[in-house]
């Protein structure tokens, strides 16, 4: 495994840092093994939030943190932990967003259900517009100096908006987010258009998520028949199996497939290697849901991608920048 400082920070993550949405997993016990496993491999950060569960199924919010927590028993202090908040909890109407009442109230329950003390980088998972920023900064900041949360960053946010919750957290001489989550891939480059010059100028971290498009990056789909019974994209009836793989993405689709095959290299490897290779990217974050599926892809790190190939990658992808 390699690591590297997240953003100007002085904690160093594992590459690739392990989520638990688990979308395809439904057996706990299976996900322990799982992560047990992502450790044995070197990954030291882990990607959790208050909503994720297996199989996407609200009923099963809050279970990926429990399921943490237990692993997390006897190397606590070795791990980069994350959670989140903003996202809707329950039906009430502050069961969800950046209020200073919504944010204590699930970092209290957070630390909880991970059975521990602290959270070691505590994300906003979207931007809030019915909340003052400045109640959110000031919660925020309270949290790290109660030693509660070592770190913030934020989920989803435009570069406008982490522009401006930057600004005020230095007008207040508050604690500010150290980097960014979001989006990327090779089917979707938008972070290079605004957000990755934020990212330079103010030394944050990147967290790409979805670093293969939730599964289309890494050869399971055949691009001329729908997804496979009981598979992500077929169970995902709101998702676009068509639109999402035809015109330009076939393209990249196929580039990827036929590149990796000429290098000796999985399409998964070869996707997250061209996310890493990205100056700006400190973290790719995996979303497996098998023991096997973290060992391929932790073979995407430990060798480089050569310039020739970033470029036809690069060219390849260009219309999803
Ligand atoms: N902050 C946010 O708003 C946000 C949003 C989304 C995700 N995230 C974080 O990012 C993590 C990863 O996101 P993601 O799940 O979208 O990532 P992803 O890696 O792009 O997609 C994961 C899916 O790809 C398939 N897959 C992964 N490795 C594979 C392999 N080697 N071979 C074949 N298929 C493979 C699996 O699908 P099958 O189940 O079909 O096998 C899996 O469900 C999440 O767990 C979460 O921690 C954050």
């Amino acid at each position: 495994m390699e690591y590297k400082n997240f953003g100007t920070t002085g904690l160093k993550v594992s590459r690739l840092a392990l989520g638990l949405g688990l979308r395809g997993q439904q057996s706990e016990s299976e996900a322990k093994r799982m992560i047990e496993r992502a450790l044995e491999l070197g990954i030291n950060f882990i990607d959790c939030a208050n909503i994720y569960g297996p199989m996407d199924d609200r009923a099963n919010i809050g279970r990926s943190e429990v399921v943490l927590g237990q692993v997390l028993q006897g190397r606590r202090d070795d791990l980069v932990i994350t959670t989140k908040v903003a996202s809707q909890v329950g039906s009430g109407p502050n069961d969800r967003g950046l209020s200073r009442y919504h944010i204590l109230r699930e970092v209290e329950r957070s630390l909880k259900r991970l059975n521990t003390d602290h959270i070691d980088i505590y994300l906003a998972h979207m931007y809030d517009e019915s909340t003052p920023l400045e109640e959110t900064v000031r919660a925020f900041d309270d949290l790290v100096r109660s030693g509660k949360v070592r770190y913030l960053a934020c989920c989803n946010y435009a570069a406008w908006q982490v522009g401006r919750a930057l600004w005020l957290a230095d007008k207040l001489n508050a604690a500010a987010y150290a980097g960014v989550q979001n989006p990327y891939s090779l089917l979707n480059r938008n972070l290079e258009r605004e957000m990755f010059g934020l990212v330079r100028d103010q030394g944050l971290g990147v967290m790409a998520y979805s670093p293969l498009a939730v599964g289309l990056l890494t050869g399971a789909y055949s691009l001329d028949q729908p997804p496979p019974q009981g598979s992500l994209w077929a169970r995902r009836t709101d998702w676009d199996f068509a639109a999402s793989t035809g015109g330009a993405a076939r393209e990249v689709i196929s580039t990827v497939v036929a590149l990796a095959a000429e290098l000796g290299k999985t399409p998964s490897q070869l996707a997250l290697a061209w996310v890493l290779s990205q100056p700006e990217v400190s973290v790719a974050i995996l979303g497996p849901d098998t023991i096997s599926q973290v060992e391929e892809n932790v073979g995407a790190v430990g060798w480089v991608l050569d310039a020739t190939l970033k470029a036809k990658l690069d060219a390849v992808s260009s219309a999803f920048v």
